[in-house]
């Protein structure tokens, strides 16, 4: 098969391109937004913007040139989100589509990673239980994905368990081989502090950590049912992570 790879450089295509060994890899180069596509049999997609301009025009360009799209959208893909969109306009088009929806990437807690080798993380709702996913095994489904076609599948994709924030920082402290403490951040300071950061999803981040105190994030077995092994576990991606920190 010849594979167009989105995003071949950044964390999940990196993972991914190997996993294509036995195919006709086409690293995608440039700007989406200006690209002429090669023709393939099949394209791993990602939209790295936080609107949907120029995607139309993208998403029609690529339904000429292949069949099947695996678009790496996420959990919380609503209809007005980002990801909500791409998912419509792919629909709209005669492209056959998978949708990757993870939850978040296990690398979002390297944003700690100064306070980390300061020993103490100061952050809201270290209650909050998050499925983080090992971007190695959204690689492995995208390629099962690719490779066998789930046309018309939506696979929710997350780590084998929620792991509360506070625990996150004591297994990358295990990983690091220092102990490193958890201090709970009020609210009010963390928006202050997350605005320059976050900017107008401040909030809905928050409400949606605040959340998971009392009910965790989902946690699905799509890894396992879709790849034939367990997805690692948070404690596991810390360790293969740790000099990241
Ligand atoms: N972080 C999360 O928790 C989370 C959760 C759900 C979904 N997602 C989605 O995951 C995607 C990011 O995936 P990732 O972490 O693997 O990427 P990443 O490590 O953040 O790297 C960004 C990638 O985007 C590509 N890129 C940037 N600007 C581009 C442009 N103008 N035209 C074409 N490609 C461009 C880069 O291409 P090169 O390789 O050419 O440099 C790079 O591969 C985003 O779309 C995000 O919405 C993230």
């Amino acid at each position: 098969m010849k594979i167009l790879v989105v995003g071949s450089g950044g964390t999940v295509g990196r993972a991914l391109v190997p996993l294509l060994h036995e195919h006709d890899v086409v690293r995608f180069q440039g700007d989406i937004r200006d690209a002429e596509f090669v023709s393939a049999d099949a394209v791993f997609l990602l939209w790295p913007f936080f609107t949907p301009d120029g995607a139309d025009a993208v998403i029609d360009a690529l339904a000429t040139r292949t069949g099947h799209v695996v678009y790496l959208s996420s959990e919380s893909a609503t209809p007005a989100s980002v990801w909500g969109e791409i998912e419509a306009r792919i629909r709209a088009t005669r492209l056959e589509w998978t949708f990757l929806r993870p939850t978040g990437f296990a690398k979002n807690t390297l944003i700690w990673a100064d306070q980390i080798r300061s020993g103490v993380v100061r952050w809201p709702f270290g209650q909050a239980a998050r499925s983080l996913i090992d971007e190695r095994d959204l690689a492995a489904v995208a390629a099962r994905a690719l490779t066998e076609r789930h046309a018309g599948a939506t696979h929710v994709i997350t780590g084998p368990e929620a792991v509360r924030q506070a625990e996150q920082v004591r297994l990358i402290g295990e990983a690091i081989g220092m102990p490193v403490r958890w201090e709970e951040q009020p609210r009010d300071a963390a928006r202050d502090a997350l605005v320059p950061v976050f900017g107008d999803a401040t909030d809905a981040a928050l409400d949606t950590w605040e959340r998971f105190i009392a009910q965790p994030e989902t946690v699905t077995d799509t890894v396992l049912t879709v790849t034939g092994r367990p997805a690692g576990s948070f404690r596991a991606w810390a360790r293969d992570n740790a000099d990241a920190f």
